[in-house]
């Protein structure tokens, strides 16, 4: 029988696991997990599930039960230590092996580690996985004084839930603005607005030194670079990933910051893909080669892939996937009332249109690289976003109709475009 094996239970594991189902593939699935619990949706984490006294919802992606039904061997708490790609084999922490016909390495990636003196203190934390943000919210829940370092995703979001119970924060960002890995500096703009007006003190172009130990022997203050000391009982450090490569590059697989795959998704060895965090693409839509770090690019990615094995559903050798990857990215994030939604790929030379009035709370960001327009920002304004998806993933010659000059005026809707 056919078998594809799934190493990593994130998101784009469990969801290339299911698409497999959905789309008839009849062979054996294994999908293996390093952390103990089945897959849970990770957007929640540095939203609502850190607020107070909420209700937290079922982060469930694929339930012990559900993997049962539909035949998916859900190995948990399991660590796949190499593969030997010459025989088509993944090996386990206890040296034991499992076959595959296609592997799918969807191993995500970990957090970039806070290197100054004190990162390793109680009271310093990360967040990616379910424990962390536990143990996070359990510490916000007693904090006073809460230092974020990086302003970007997790920094402003958890800045957001944070100032939900009231306690002084402070993000601290190396780079001249926030979020300028993902944002125009209008909209960058905009949200560090919003958070200085909830009372969040951002300080921006600064980084930390060194983490000072109180004498219980926690974090208690965060020295700056500019030589200044702030205090801190809970210190969040949101400093970007690193995707997990380790194991493809140990079994020969080309990597660039990311595991390079083709247009197929598929890495250096045919029968091995790569999705999601981890995966280095040729992006059809922005025509670069680029890492994505979305909920909607794991998924997608997952779709695809699934789609791609469950068409060959029969023995090997013939089984050349023809489709290519062409999904629009798209990213979203909610910091206050403010939801903020993103679609297409910017590079940080593009420039902005703005469309809209800001002070208004509600309006957009064209990116425009040369005269194309590359990328839609919106901030509580789903209809510009709505519709700037249909013209991002509408032929590029159509495109052309898009121009500064047209994108500039709110009052005409992106949709007559
Ligand atoms: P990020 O890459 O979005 O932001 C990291 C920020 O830290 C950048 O602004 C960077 O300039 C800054 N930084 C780097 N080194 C620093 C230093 N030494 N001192 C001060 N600032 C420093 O990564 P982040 O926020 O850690 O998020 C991690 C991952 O989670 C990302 O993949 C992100 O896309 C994802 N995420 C996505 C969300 C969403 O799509 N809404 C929400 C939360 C996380």
């Amino acid at each position: 029988m056919n078998r594809t094996v799934i190493v990593g239970a994130g998101v784009a594991g469990a969801q290339t696991a299911l698409e497999l189902r959905h789309r008839g593939y009849n062979g054996a699935i294994a999908l293996l997990g390093e952390e103990h619990q089945p897959p849970y949706d990770r957007p929640p984490l540095s939203k609502e599930f850190l607020k107070p006294a909420t209700e937290h919802h079922p982060l469930d992606l694929l339930p012990a039960q559900v993997a049962r039904e539909q035949a998916i061997d859900l190995r948990l708490g399991t660590h796949v230590d190499g593969i030997k790609a010459a025989e088509q084999k993944v090996v386990l922490g206890d040296s034991s092996t499992v076959a595959y016909d296609y592997l799918v390495l969807a191993t995500g990636a970990r957090n970039r580690p806070l290197s100054v003196p004190g990162a390793n203190l109680p009271g310093v934390w990360g967040l990616r996985r379910l424990d962390e943000a536990e143990g996070l919210r359990r510490a916000l829940d007693h904090a006073r004084d809460v230092v974020i370092v990086g302003g970007g995703f997790i920094g402003l979001e958890v800045a957001a839930a944070a100032r939900a119970r009231d306690t002084n924060v402070t993000v601290v960002e190396l780079m001249p603005r926030v979020m300028a890995r993902v944002l125009s500096p209008e909209m960058a703009h905009h949200f560090a607005q919003e958070h200085r007006r909830r009372g969040v003190e951002i300080l921006t172009g600064v980084g930390v030194t060194q983490l000072l130990a109180g004498p219980l022997g926690n974090a208690s203050e965060v020295a700056l670079s500019d030589g200044t000391v702030i205090p801190a009982d809970v210190v969040v450090a949101g400093i970007g990933i690193l995707p997990s490569t380790d194991l493809a590059e140990r079994a020969g697989l080309r990597t660039s910051d990311g595991i390079v795959v083709d247009r197929h998704l598929r890495t250096s060895d045919s029968r091995i893909y790569a999705i999601g965090d981890c995966s280095r693409f040729d992006c059809a839509v922005s025509g670069r080669d680029l890492r994505l770090e979305s909920i909607q690019n794991a998924v997608d990615q997952a779709r695809f892939v699934a789609g791609q094995i469950a068409a060959t559903n029969r023995p090997p050798a013939n089984d050349r996937p023809t489709a290519l990857y062409t999904a629009l990215p798209w990213f979203w994030s909610e910091q206050y009332d403010s939801k903020l939604q993103i679609v297409g790929v910017a590079p940080t030379e593009a420039d902005s249109v703005v469309r809209g009035d800001p002070s208004s709370g509600s309006f957009s960001v064209c990116r425009f690289l040369g005269e194309r327009l590359v990328a839609v920002e919106s901030v509580n304004h789903a209809r510009d976003h709505v519709a700037a998806r249909k013209i991002l993933a509408a032929d590029p010659t159509r495109l052309r109709r898009v121009t500064r000059a047209a994108v500039s005026d709110a009052a005409a809707p992106l949709k007559s475009l």
